[in-house]
This record gives structure tokens, C-alpha cells and sequence, in this order.
């Protein structure tokens, strides 16, 4: 039977550690939420100050609501992004622009996938933008549907951005 409670802190892959949040992730992971390259296509503008990634990662190592399994991710000891659920069912993912394209996001989610699996099972969902290739392209590489659409779901500094929506079951 599947467990659903005292989820592992640590996932290891071949090349990466996934790790819950300490406070001094704020600053690698600020060197990453800074970049627009980076945060195209996230939910918020990139991090002005190391304030606002030290408050991000204060959530993450104490959401304000059950039911959070978020992850930070090292390749070889350098913090490279963050993936997991910050509130589940919902994935959320960055990577530093610099390692892009060397499979290691598609390596973490794989991880996630299976934790989640072990875990007890449900579902994960995610909402990219349409525009977001590599977001896309990540999802359905590891077997998440489009579930729906919708127009003008965010107003991220000034603009306003549409979602695709996705689901895997588990
Ligand atoms: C999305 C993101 C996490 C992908 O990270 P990554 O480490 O480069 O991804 P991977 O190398 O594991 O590649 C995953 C898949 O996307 C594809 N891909 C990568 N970059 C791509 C691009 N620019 N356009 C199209 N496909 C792309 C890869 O080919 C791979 O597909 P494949 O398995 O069929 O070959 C990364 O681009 C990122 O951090 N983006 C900014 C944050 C963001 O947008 N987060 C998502 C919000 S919904």
C-alpha cells in the first residue's frame, strides 16, 4: 500500500539532488528569479531584490497551507532551480537558463512523478502559457494532457497572459 504520510526529503537521480528549501537558497535561487529569460512566462515579474526570492523561499520551507512538496534541485552542488508542488495538486518548475536543454528539468520531474506515485497516487496538474515551448514540451514528454484553455488568466506586469491547462493522472 502507498503511504501518505512522511514524504522523503531527498530524491536522487543520476545527476541531481532534489532537496527541501533552506534560507540560503535564497540567494542561488535569486540568481535564477532575477533573470527575465527566466521568468518569461512565470505567474509574478522577475525578483527586483533578494528580499523577495528570500520570502519566496520562506514559503517554500513554510507554506501557509497543508499539502505542499516542493523541491529544490542541485547538479553537483550548485542549486540549478526548484520543481515540485508548492500547494499540490499544482507543478511548478524554474531552472537556471545557463543548464537549459541538458534534460535535467525532464530528469527532476521524472523523479517528482514517481515520488508522487509512491506517495499514494491523485493527480498533478500544471498551467503554462502557450507560448512556453519548453514548458509544453516537458509536460507532454512525461504524459500530461491538455484539460482546457482559458484567455487572460494573468496580469503580469502589465501584460496580460492566457494558460493552457494540464493533468496526469497518477
Ligand atoms: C521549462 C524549463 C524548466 C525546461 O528546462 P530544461 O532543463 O531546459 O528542460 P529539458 O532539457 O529537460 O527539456 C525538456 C523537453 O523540452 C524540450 N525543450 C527544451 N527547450 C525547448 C525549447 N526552447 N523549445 C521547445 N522545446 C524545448 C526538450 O527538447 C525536451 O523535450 P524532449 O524530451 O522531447 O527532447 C526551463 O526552460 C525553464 O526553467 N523555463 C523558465 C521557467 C518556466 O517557464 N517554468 C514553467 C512555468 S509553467
Amino acid at each position: 500500500m502507498p503511504s501518505t504520510s512522511n514524504p522523503p526529503e531527498l530524491l536522487r537521480t543520476e545527476r541531481l539532488l532534489l532537496r527541501r528549501a533552506r534560507p540560503e537558497d535564497a540567494l542561488p535561487l535569486h540568481g535564477i528569479m532575477r533573470q527575465p529569460q527566466a521568468m518569461r512566462y512565470w505567474s509574478t515579474v522577475p525578483h527586483p531584490d533578494l528580499a523577495t526570492t528570500q520570502a519566496f523561499v520562506a514559503s517554500m520551507i513554510n507554506p501557509p497551507h497543508e499539502g505542499s512538496d516542493d523541491f529544490i534541485v542541485e547538479a553537483e552542488g550548485r542549486v540549478i532551480g526548484k520543481l515540485g508542488s508548492w500547494r499540490l495538486p499544482d507543478l511548478g518548475y524554474i531552472f537556471a537558463p545557463d543548464t537549459w536543454g541538458q534534460g535535467y528539468a525532464s530528469e527532476a520531474l521524472a523523479a517528482f512523478i514517481a515520488h508522487r506515485r509512491a506517495q499514494g497516487g491523485g493527480a498533478l496538474t500544471a498551467d503554462t502559457d502557450p507560448r512556453n515551448s519548453a514548458s509544453i514540451r516537458l509536460l507532454q514528454r512525461h504524459g500530461f494532457v491538455e484539460s482546457g484553455r482559458a484567455v487572460r488568466t494573468w496580469l503580469v506586469g502589465g501584460e496580460w497572459c492566457d494558460s493552457i491547462y494540464w493533468r496526469l493522472a497518477l
